[in-house]
This record gives structure tokens, C-alpha cells and sequence, in this order.
């Protein structure tokens, strides 16, 4: 297990279209062993998720798990998921606008609207075939890190600049009533 370096928004892995994983390949020892890592590099920063742009590599993998995550509080538990070669559709019009932090965009916070259904198609680490529908925070959490596979990053999905705010003024003018009353 290693924990690897992420990129940060400006180099150009992060801009790139990330390559489909050979399914053959999926067992192998490298692929398994890259998947750990990623898992474990996005616990100990405390992501939500990780795609493997973020660690330098352009392919087609993310992972994510939500469980008392110190920089999502309030959010819902997400299981450990990985995803390898995933599509996402859609499944409804409707989308919600809320908070969003990236490992690959340091310290800042932005209002990102993202569909609240959406169905998701991929391999799982074992090469089995995924196809489920996911809501809310999970669908949000997917849209962010398959996101990450097509070159993109939750500032160019904010319909406006004006909530993106650095971490410690989020704390303190967005949750800061809350911890006011402390
Ligand atoms: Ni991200």
C-alpha cells in the first residue's frame, strides 16, 4: 500500500480525457494494487472520492466512501465503492446545488448544481458488471469524480462564481451560526 501524490487544478492530467481500463486487465496484481492505493490515499486526506487523474494516472477508476468524514459532516454514508469504466446518465431533470471541495482544488468550497438521479454503468474491481441508479449525496459524489475522467473539476460545473469561498471563510460565514452556539 502507498499513499499517492495528487495533482493539483493546472496540470494537465487533471484536463485530460482519462483511457477505458482493459477489462482483461482488471485482476491483475497492478490494477489491484492501484486501486488499494487510491483508496488509501483518498482516507488519509479525507476525500469523499478519488479518481486516478487526481494521482497522475489517466485511466478510467475512481473510488468513494462516505463514513464520519471530517470534511463532509452532515453528509449520508456511502459505501466503499470503486467504479472502472463508468457511464453515467441522468434519470431526471432535476438538479440541487450544493457545496462542494475537491483534493485537486486545495482549500476552496463552491455551489455546484448536480443532477439528483442518476444511473450508473461500470466494472467493478472484481470486473463485474455494475448497473444501479444512485440519489442525492451519492449521485453527487459520482457525477463529481466521473467528472474527473472526462478532464473536469467542480468549478467548471458552478453555474456562478459567486459561493466559491476559501475553506476557512466557508467555516465561517456558511456553518459558522452552527458553531457559534457552541
Ligand atoms: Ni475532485
Amino acid at each position: 500500500m502507498a499513499i499517492l501524490k495528487v495533482a493539483r487544478l493546472g496540470h494537465p492530467v487533471l484536463r485530460k480525457v482519462a483511457e477505458p481500463v482493459a477489462i482483461e486487465g482488471i485482476k491483475s496484481p497492478q490494477v489491484q494494487q492501484f486501486i488499494d492505493d487510491l483508496i488509501e490515499t483518498m482516507i488519509e486526506y479525507d476525500g469523499a472520492g478519488l479518481a486516478a487523474p487526481q494521482v497522475h494516472v489517466s485511466q478510467q477508476i475512481v473510488v468513494f466512501e462516505v463514513q464520519g468524514n471530517p470534511r463532509y459532516p452532515d453528509a449520508e454514508s456511502i459505501p466503499l465503492t470503486v467504479l472502472i469504466n463508468p457511464k453515467i446518465t441522468p434519470q431526471t431533470k432535476e438538479a440541487d446545488e450544493d457545496w462542494e471541495g475537491c483534493l485537486s482544488v486545495p482549500d476552496l468550497r463552491g455551489k455546484v448544481p448536480r443532477f439528483t438521479q442518476v444511473k450508473i454503468e461500470a466494472y467493478d474491481r472484481q470486473g463485474k458488471r455494475l448497473n444501479y441508479v444512485a440519489k442525492g449525496f451519492e449521485a453527487r459524489v459520482a457525477q463529481h469524480e466521473c467528472d474527473h475522467l472526462l478532464g473536469k473539476v467542480f468549478l467548471d460545473r458552478m453555474t456562478s462564481m459567486e459561493s466559491l469561498s476559501f475553506v476557512k471563510e466557508f467555516m465561517r460565514y456558511q456553518i459558522g451560526k452552527q458553531a457559534e452556539k457552541e
